[in-house]
């Protein structure tokens, strides 16, 4: 009896206290911010995977828990810049002093689209592959014709950020690589400064090639040929600019168009390229074989 009284006091004065206190420990753990970022050290831990002694893990000015309230990411330095930088997109409709800002969105895609075009043909011209499908002369007419087009959009699109209260870009920092420089970043997180100076010198490339090319008479072949591979460097230019700058990069609709720019200009590149050394070797190989033939009174083989 002596004994059972003897297990029951320890039961009441050592395990019942412990198993309250661990209880208590790991609620407290639970509920602890050691960093008072309100979110708990064990939420940061799992989690988020932020650190829970620091209240800013990535160093950006905004604490861990208000990143994740609004959705922007604590581990990220410039997510949290880009939502609070970037301007507000309410829609054309939703406010009439953007007007500026979405004509150069719509004159800045106009552009990327003519320019692909005007590369499509110019490839078209210069591979061998297309001259059943087109001639050499209409594919001339429409690499020339849209060349113009396009220098007017770009020159539209430029000119619609004089307009826009939130750039106010001045005519130096629209004409003059690198002079451009803003805190902000856009809307996919880049240096706004970097984006536009690669625009910029696509603008100037786009002039170089549309003016070698109309004065290509006072020109050697060699230097026309040469100035013209700029063309690759310009179309390079001319889609990290859009990638880099635009607000809409972030939409699955631009993603798909630049996409779709780089799988058409990449493929008519690497034909161009076959069709200038591969191709051209083939039938070569076929003509002596085909002759080959002939002189032994042989069949030639199938092409
Ligand atoms: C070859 C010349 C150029 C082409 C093809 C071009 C094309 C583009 C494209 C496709 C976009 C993205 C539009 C969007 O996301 O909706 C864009 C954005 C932009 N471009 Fe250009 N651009 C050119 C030259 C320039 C120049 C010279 C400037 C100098 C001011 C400039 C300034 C900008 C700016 C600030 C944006 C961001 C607009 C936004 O907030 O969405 N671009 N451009």
């Amino acid at each position: 009896m002596g004994r059972q009284y003897f297990f029951l006091i320890l039961w009441i004065t050592v395990l019942v206290p412990g198993a309250f206190f661990s209880c208590s420990a790991s609620a407290e753990a639970a509920i602890k911010d050691s960093d008072f970022d309100q979110l708990t050290d064990e939420s940061e831990a799992g989690a988020y995977k932020t650190d829970p002694n620091v209240f800013d893990t990535d160093g950006d000015g905004i604490g861990d828990g208000e990143e994740i309230v609004s959705g922007t990411n604590p581990l990220d330095p410039r997510s949290s810049r880009i939502i609070d930088l970037t301007r507000e997109d309410s829609g054309i409709l939703g406010n009439q002093e953007q007007w500026p800002w979405y004509f150069a969105r719509a004159t800045g895609v106009l552009a990327f689209v003519l320019l692909t075009i005007v590369s499509v043909y110019g490839l078209v011209i210069s591979s061998r592959a297309f001259q059943k499908i087109i001639s050499g002369a209409t594919a001339y007419e429409l690499h020339r014709t849209f060349s113009w087009v396009a220098l007017g959009a770009v020159l539209l699109h430029v000119s619609s950020f004089f307009f826009d209260d939130f750039l106010k870009i001045s005519f130096l920092e629209a004409f003059v690589p690198g002079v451009l420089k803003r805190d902000y970043l856009s809307a996919l997180g880049y240096d706004m400064g970097l984006a536009v100076a690669l625009g910029i010198a696509g603008l100037y490339f786009m002039l170089i090639l549309i003016l070698t090319s109309e004065f290509r008479s006072k020109l050697s072949p060699k230097t026309w040929r040469m100035t013209h591979y700029v063309s690759f460097i310009a179309y390079l230019a001319f889609v990290a600019h859009g990638v880099m700058a635009g607000t809409d990069s972030r939409e699955t609709w631009m993603q798909i168009l630049y996409t779709a720019s780089l799988s058409i200009v990449t493929t008519l590149v690497l034909t161009r390229i076959l069709s200038r050394t591969m191709i051209p070797k083939i039938r070569a190989a076929w003509k002596a074989s085909v002759a080959l033939a002939d002189q032994s009174g042989g069949t030639p083989p199938q092409a």
